[in-house]
């Protein structure tokens, strides 16, 4: 992170803390729910197949910018299948960047060639070692981690969602996030529990046990992009929801927080690892916060 970004950041930080401001920082385009892959614990692609056009998605890069969102992730759908004309994700995160956005992310299942140089983090997914990774989505490791070795950039973390099929693969991802060329970390979130993948929610215990081991790992060295602090919150659904200071758009709709946001009873279960950092962080937590300093400028 620069230190015109990690300036605005705090002032914005300190702000939100003392004046009790609500305006969001962090905002996710959604590109396309179109995917090529169908994971068991996915429910938002494949919805409509719809690609927006680039003018639809300009458009809504420069509403969250005029919100004042400094912090934008690209999300899908598989991002990187978006195209318009020549246009790739490659020229979205480049315009982002020339708008003003300040940190430009995108989430990735990583079957695709992975030339992002540009992208301060590509959160690539990867829930397991390669056997669970595969069960939740389909026989594509071997292709990922090729993907990866012949990445034009380190700038990759991984993204794991933990649920009951890979709850005991999370030491296996810290490893692997330690020990592959282009990896600079892994970030974690539980599975939430959407209607239609309810089976694969953890209980209170075993959120708890994998919290450990995150623990554990963090404090072998392992590159882990989460703040610790928060584990209790999380284990326990304990954060306060939705996060106000996070919006998203899709398809022209703003939703505070996720998309997820108007699903009954849904954020009392959320397993979002940003929704408990971020709500804790702008309620002036300060060990959440001092945490944060420390792990940001270390990854981003
Ligand atoms: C919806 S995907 C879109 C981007 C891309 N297709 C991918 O898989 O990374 C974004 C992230 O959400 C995660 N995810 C999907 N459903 C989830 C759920 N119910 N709870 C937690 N994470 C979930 C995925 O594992 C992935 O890391
Ligand atoms: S690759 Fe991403 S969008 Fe596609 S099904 Fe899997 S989690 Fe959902
Ligand atoms: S708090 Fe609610 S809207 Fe926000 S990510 Fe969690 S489930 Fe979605």
């Amino acid at each position: 992170m620069n230190k015109k970004t990690f300036a605005y950041m705090m002032s914005f930080g300190i702000k939100s803390v003392l004046f009790r401001k609500k305006d969001p920082i962090l905002g996710t385009v959604i590109l396309t729910d179109k995917c090529n892959l169908s994971c068991k614990h996915c429910s938002v692609n494949n919805i409509t197949g719809v690609i927006h056009p680039y003018s639809k998605v300009r458009d809504e890069m420069q509403t969250l910018y005029d919100m004042g969102i400094r912090i934008l992730f690209f999300c899908g759908g598989e991002t990187f299948m978006w195209h318009d004309g020549d246009r790739d994700i490659r020229d979205l995160v480049i315009e982002a960047k020339a708008m003003g956005f300040m940190i430009v992310n995108v989430v990735t299942n990583g079957t695709f060639k992975l030339d992002l140089p540009e992208a301060d983090l590509i959160l690539l997914s990867l829930d397991g070692d390669r056997e669970r990774h595969n069960e939740v989505r389909g026989d594509t490791y071997d292709l990922i981690m090729q993907n990866i070795s012949e990445a034009t950039s380190d700038n990759i973390c991984f993204y794991m969602a933990i649920n009951k099929i890979n709850k005991d693969a999370v030491r296996e991802v810290c490893m692997t996030a330690k020990t592959t060329a282009n990896v600079r970390a892994v970030s974690f979130n539980f599975h939430t529990p959407y209607p239609d993948t309810e089976e694969l929610a953890l209980s209170t215990a075993e959120k708890k046990e994998c919290c450990d081991v995150i623990t554990e790992m963090m404090d072998q060295g392992a590159p882990i992009f989460n703040l610790k602090s928060v584990f209790p919150y999380l284990i326990n659904n304990t954060f306060p929801v939705p996060c106000v200071q996070c919006v998203v758009i899709e398809d022209g709709k703003i939703s505070t927080c996720g998309r997820c946001i108007d699903i009954p009873g849904l954020c009392e279960r959320c397993g979002y690892f940003f929704v408990a950092e971020y709500t804790q962080i702008f309620k002036g937590n300060l060990i959440v916060i001092f945490e944060m300093l420390r792990t940001y400028t270390k990854f981003v």
